[in-house]
């Protein structure tokens, strides 16, 4: 990394951006010397990181918006456009789940809910990020999986389903466009440490060690140690690294 930072002077998108790992991915990926283009639902936290990003010197812009809403992520790609003139880079990381239910007591709700956000949520992120991309020539984008996108790991059904398809989504897009200098690549993330996953510690106390006792390190990962591996992935370092399912998991995925 020079002195200007792993991301200079990339313009990168990143959704689910208000909490968790999408909050520390925008915090990383500024610190890195990107400009961030911030999406999710809820506005107040939006504002409240991007205001904390332009007092450290960085450049942040807000999209409020649902990714499962097509038109949503068209104005999110078009304020990056407006904004910076191009995009190329987006961090696709919005995502949702719930405990495990047994998969004949869940609800079909529960399973619309849980592809739309993970996998339509992905793929409108791509269909529009994509042609902007290729409009400059080139770009990088990581979608997040899961551990739950490789096996079973307890989770609801749908849950692993969707992580599954995101991967599968993953590998045919960058197999696509790896020709046109587009490079997109999986996250295989484990158990991390966030609002999503205390709300399920605090409804269900032992899961915080059955969710590590399946891995080599066996501890809750931090939101910026996610971050940290999607800012490689985005970055040029990784000039050679696409189609990936890259595991930020403590080795879970290992053994
Ligand atoms: N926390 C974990 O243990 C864990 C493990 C594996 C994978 N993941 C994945 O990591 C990603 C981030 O999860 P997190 O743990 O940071 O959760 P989180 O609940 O803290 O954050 C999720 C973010 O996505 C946003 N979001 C949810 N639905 C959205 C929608 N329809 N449109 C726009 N934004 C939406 C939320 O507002 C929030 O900003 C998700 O894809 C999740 O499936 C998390």
């Amino acid at each position: 990394m020079g002195d200007k930072g792993l991301l200079h002077d990339k313009i990168i998108m990143i959704t689910g951006s208000s909490s968790g790992i999408g909050a520390a991915a925008a915090r990383v990926f500024a610190a890195e010397g990107a400009a961030v283009v911030l999406m999710a639902r809820r506005e107040g936290p939006l504002r409240e990181l991007a205001d904390e990003i332009r007092a450290e010197g960085g450049d942040a812009e807000v999209a409020v918006g649902d990714v499962t809403d097509a038109a949503d992520v068209e104005r999110a790609v078009g304020r990056a456009m407006r904004a910076f003139g191009r995009l190329d880079a987006a961090f696709n990381n919005a995502g949702w789940g719930t405990l495990g239910t047994a998969l004949h007591e869940t609800d079909d709700d529960v399973f619309d809910r849980i592809m739309d956000v993970n996998v339509r949520g992905v793929w409108n992120c791509m269909k529009q990020q994509i042609p902007a991309m290729l409009g400059r020539g080139g770009g990088a984008i990581v979608n997040t999986s899961s551990t739950a996108g490789l096996f079973a790991t307890g989770v609801v059904s749908p849950y692993v389903a969707a992580k599954h398809a995101v991967l599968g989504l993953t590998r045919a897009a960058a197999a696509e466009y790896g020709g046109r200098g587009i490079r997109i690549n999986a996250l295989i993330v484990g158990s991390t440490r966030t609002e999503l996953l205390e709300q399920a510690i605090e409804a269900v106390p032992q899961l915080e060690q059955a969710a590590t006792s399946r891995a080599i390190q066996r501890r809750l990962a931090e939101p910026a140690e996610i971050a940290r591996a999607a800012a490689w992935l985005l970055s040029d370092d990784a000039s050679f690294v696409t189609g990936g399912a890259v595991p930020v998991d403590g080795g879970c995925s290992a053994v």
